[in-house]
């Protein structure tokens, strides 16, 4: 434990791999993750809600399981892996959640987009071939106030399609 000599307060080295790069980083302890992935990794698809588990706006994945990034401190990633949604795509194209939004139209402003694709990431890993109902359910701490949610549906339904046998 350090103290950070211009606020006096304790601080805490962590090391942490975000989208496979390892990042180290002087930090508080009250850090919560959301904040230490937008402000010190500087990654803007984690985006900052409801900051009490509601919304799930701030969705991403750690050691494969997915969290809610404002209900965690980031002092307990030290160690850990991260990956959010600038993570999923490879050599540069879209990953098949990503085109299968684009393709449906399931966003408008694209806040809650992250969240969402983060979410179902994990969802068709574990079942690949849902049904609407399954969908529905597995999206339920996903918050959008936008599209209604039906495209949303679709493109999970349509990434399922696509990803068939991959
Ligand atoms: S900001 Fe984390 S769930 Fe809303
Ligand atoms: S697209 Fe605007 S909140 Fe979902």
């Amino acid at each position: 434990m350090s103290t950070d000599t211009t606020t006096d307060r304790p601080t805490r080295e962590i090391s942490v791999t975000v989208n496979g790069e390892e990042v180290t980083a002087e930090v508080e302890p009250r850090l919560k993750l959301s904040d230490f992935l937008r402000n010190y990794v500087d990654l803007g698809s984690v985006r900052v809600g409801c900051e009490h588990g509601v919304c799930g706006a701030c969705t991403v994945s750690v050691d494969g399981d997915i969290a809610k990034s404002c209900l965690m401190y980031a002092v307990q990633l030290d160690g850990k892996e991260v990956t959010t949604v600038e993570g999923i795509s490879e050599a540069g194209s879209l990953h098949p959640i990503q085109e299968a939004f684009h393709e449906e139209h399931a966003l408008q402003c694209g806040f809650c987009t992250s969240g969402f694709i983060m979410s179902a990431r994990e969802f068709l890993a574990e079942n690949p071939d849902p049904t609407r109902a399954e969908i529905k359910a597995a999206l339920a701490d996903n918050i959008c106030r936008c599209t209604g949610y039906q495209n949303i549906f679709d493109a999970v339904e349509r990434a399922a399609d696509n990803m068939e046998g991959d």
